[in-house]
């Protein structure tokens, strides 16, 4: 029998992939058979290392530089896209930014940004990746929302709102593109250990770790696992869905 896993032959696009969840969402996807495009602001030598590391690994990885927040070049990229491959399959809409703020004082600048980037950006990709999926009758839209999107936190009521807004996305769009045989998903993760939470004081650490029932902080793969199920056929069945992955933080 086939593994239920393989991608073989799917191009597959991850935003805000250098680092972090989207980078070792890319090595998941790529390793199950996927040709993989990663996203991120900017090339680094950093990210070349590991590019390279990747390739003596068989794991070949294909950048595209841009800001997922500015439509006009989200819009070029999805041209290239096509040039290139002429065909999507998976987008997986990961990038995003976490800046703590309390409701009272959040800048007008801080506001918008956080929903440029988290919000703007994975509608702007949906857009443009459901219009090439949709010639192929076929896809998987993957949006890495939050457990604070879904349960909240206080503190973080804008990075909140940002990530709740990806549930809506993910409710409509499932519906809307259903017809077209593209599925929408979301995954809302946990506390993964990533730079998006280094700030984070150790004593907040802790506490945060004391409130998941599993009792370990999550890793990127545990939530490149379930970007896998969702892109694959092993989910074939499943749409407008919100997966938690977050070692049972909210049971
Ligand atoms: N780490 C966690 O605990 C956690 C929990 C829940 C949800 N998430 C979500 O998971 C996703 C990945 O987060 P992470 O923890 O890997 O963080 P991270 O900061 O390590 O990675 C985020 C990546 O997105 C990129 N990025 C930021 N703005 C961008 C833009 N405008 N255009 C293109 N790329 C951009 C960054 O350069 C970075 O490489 C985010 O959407 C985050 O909100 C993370």
């Amino acid at each position: 029998m086939e593994s239920l896993f393989n991608l073989n032959g799917k191009i597959a696009f991850v935003t805000g992939a250098a680092r972090g969840i989207g980078w070792q969402t890319a090595l998941m996807l790529a390793s199950n058979g996927a040709k993989v495009i990663i996203n991120d602001l900017a090339d680094s030598e950093n990210l070349q290392t590991k590019i390279k590391d990747a390739k003596e690994q068989n794991i070949d990885l294909t950048t595209l530089f841009f800001d997922v927040s500015d439509y006009v070049q989200v819009k070029n990229a999805y041209s290239s896209i096509f040039k290139e491959f002429k065909r999507l399959d998976i987008l997986v809409n990961n990038a995003g930014i976490m800046e703590d703020s309390m409701i009272s004082t959040a800048s007008e600048a801080h506001i918008e940004k956080t929903f440029k980037i988290n919000t703007f950006g994975a509608i702007y990709n949906t857009q443009y990746a459901s219009r090439l999926m949709a010639r192929n009758n076929s896809g998987s839209i993957i949006n890495i929302s939050s457990i604070i999107g879904t349960k909240g936190n206080a503190g973080e009521s804008v990075y909140s709102a940002s990530k709740s807004a990806l549930i809506g996305l993910t409710l409509s769009t499932a519906k809307e593109l259903a017809p077209l045989g593209i599925r929408v998903n979301a995954i809302a993760p946990g506390f993964i250990d990533t730079d998006l939470v280094s700030h984070f004081s150790e004593e907040i650490r802790q506490k945060t770790i004391s409130n998941i029932k599993l009792g370990r902080i999550g890793t990127p793969e545990d939530v490149a696992k379930a970007v896998l199920f969702f892109a694959s056929d092993l989910s074939a069945y499943i749409t407008g869905q919100v997966l938690g992955v977050d070692g049972g933080m909210i049971i």
